[in-house]
């Protein structure tokens, strides 16, 4: 180390800030969060905020953080939602520019959670710089509840109740850390990181498992929006999406992580609308997916505009999967009517997808999956046979270098394995006989 490199370390330790302790106050019975959020004007910065372990924070109102730089929030108690449906979708939101101290409770509250001033998240995160959202590594601890049960039996064959409040909005952060949170039954969609840059999220665990026939809709895993995004060592039980890559997303990395029951590692949707897509350097790797619906999924949508490249999906190990690989350019709202015959030349374009080093068991015996509430069901493709182990749904003109290598699949039944592919549609060796046929490798595969 250099003699200037040793002052400047020294200048920062003597320039040390006092750090800030707070742990959120706790009342049976009573709701939690308004004593917090009269705290949080002075917590924004070089703060611990601490729901403490051996406590059972009763989490009644959303929260909507204000800009928090230096900051980490420490859940080391555990926190539950209301238990009861018509609580939470009556719930006031409180939001930190409308505290006011001076005026009585019924003054601060900002709006229904069916409003469309509600900030849509029960936790809103929005803004800031090095935040850390932290869990408990202790199983029994850090756990937040949303009591979703009732919610997914009350919703039983419907895509799921109205009014329901998302979970964690971690949205325009730079620097970010969520690590060993804890996930309960949450209601709906988990974590969303829409317009955050340099984000780690590690060591999360969503369990989204319903014991009843009821499926748990929409709860999907992690979306992630921005740039610069790590998520790793994360294990999500679900009913949708583990992984979803929305527009805007660039450089993110989902690798060493378990996904089970839900919808699959999507990128997309894209392009709905007319939308332009942008969507860059995306490796996901090092996954197991059992009994999901897909594996690997891009969907955009019929009639979009845009880009999606450098897409990669490597090393991911499947059990018990219907669609182990499955692109789609032509995605469309099956509930409002047949395929529209797309008259725009325009669709999202996609270019260097590369499906490397899959493994596993295809789905292929017959089954009805929990999310079908329609027939035919949503995820139904017009003559598949279900013994696909890729199929490559994409639209004349608009995909280019996409590939599949090292695919080592077997369906359940023993049936030879299939694929379904338009070679009208592709423009070099996708690594397979491109064609609605047996699976049979070309020299791009190996
Ligand atoms: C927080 O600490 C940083 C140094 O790490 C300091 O520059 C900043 O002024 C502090 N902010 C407040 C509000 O104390
Ligand atoms: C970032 O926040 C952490 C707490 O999560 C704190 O320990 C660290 O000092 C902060 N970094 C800076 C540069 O202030
Ligand atoms: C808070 O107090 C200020 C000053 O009295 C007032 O203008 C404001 O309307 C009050 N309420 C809210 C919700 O900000
Ligand atoms: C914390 O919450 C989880 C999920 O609801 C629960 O399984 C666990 O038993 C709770 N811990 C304690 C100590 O009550
Ligand atoms: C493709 O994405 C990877 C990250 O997955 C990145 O390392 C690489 O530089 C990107 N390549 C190009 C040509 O952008
Ligand atoms: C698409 O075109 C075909 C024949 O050109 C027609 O039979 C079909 O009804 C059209 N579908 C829609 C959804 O317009
Ligand atoms: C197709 O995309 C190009 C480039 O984005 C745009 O200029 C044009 O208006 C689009 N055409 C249609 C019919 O959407
Ligand atoms: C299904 O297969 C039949 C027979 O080959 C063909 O006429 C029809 O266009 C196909 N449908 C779709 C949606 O690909």
């Amino acid at each position: 180390m250099r003699l200037s490199q040793l002052f400047v370390t020294a200048a920062c330790i003597s320039t040390t800030f006092a750090w800030n302790t707070f742990t959120v106050a706790h009342s049976p019975g009573q709701d939690d969060t308004p004593a917090l959020v009269q705290a949080l004007p002075d917590l924004a910065a070089n703060t611990s905020i601490v729901f403490k372990k051996g406590v059972t924070y009763n989490l009644f109102t959303p929260i909507k953080f204000p800009v928090l730089n230096n900051v980490e929030i420490v859940i080391e108690g555990n926190l539950t939602y209301p238990e009861d449906i018509a609580t939470v979708q009556g719930a006031l939101s409180w939001d930190h520019k409308l505290w006011n101290a001076t005026e009585t409770v019924t003054g601060i509250y900002l709006a229904y959670a069916g409003h469309q001033s509600f900030p849509g998240s029960w936790l809103t995160f929005s803004g800031g710089n090095n935040v850390t959202l932290r869990g408990s590594t202790d199983p029994q601890w850090g756990w937040i509840d949303g009591h979703g049960q009732a919610w997914w039996d009350a919703a039983r064959g419907t895509s799921g109740l109205a009014n329901r409040p998302h979970g964690i909005a971690f949205s325009k952060i730079t620097n970010g850390v969520i690590r060993d949170m804890k996930l309960w039954k949450p209601v709906a969609w988990n974590f969303a990181t829409s317009g955050s840059s340099n984000l780690h999220v590690f060591n999360n665990r969503i369990h989204a498992v319903s014991n009843s026939d009821a499926f748990p809709f929409n709860t999907d895993g992690f979306s992630a929006g921005g740039q610069n995004m790590l998520f790793e060592k994360n294990v999500v039980q679900n009913g949708d999406d583990c992984l979803t890559v929305g527009n805007g997303a660039k450089n993110i990395v989902f690798r060493d992580s378990y996904c089970q029951g839900g919808h699959g590692l999507s990128i997309g949707s894209l392009g709905k609308g007319g939308q332009i897509a942008d969507v860059q350097n995306v490796m996901i790797e090092n996954v197991v997916m059992v009994s999901t619906l897909y594996g690997a999924r891009f969907k955009s949508w019929t009639g979009g505009n845009g880009l999606a490249r450098n897409i990669t999906w490597k090393n991911i190990a499947f059990h018990d999967v219907p669609f182990p690989i499955y692109v789609t350019q032509n995605y469309w709202d099956q509930n409002t009517g047949p395929m529209p015959n797309s008259t725009n030349l325009n669709n999202t374009h996609i270019q260097d997808f590369l499906f490397e080093n899959f493994v596993g068991d295809i789905k292929d015996t017959p089954y009805v999956e929990g999310s079908c509430v329609t027939d035919p069901c949503w995820y139904s493709v017009p003559n598949a046979t279900g013994k696909e182990v890729a199929i490559l749904d994409l639209y004349p003109g608009t995909a280019s270098n996409i590939r599949a290598e090292d695919i080592f699949a077997r369906t359940q039944s023993g049936a030879s394995v299939a694929v379904m592919c338009d070679p009208k549609t592709v423009d070099s060796d996708v690594g397979f006989k491109c064609w609605d046929g047996t699976f049979i490798r070309t020299p791009g595969g190996l």
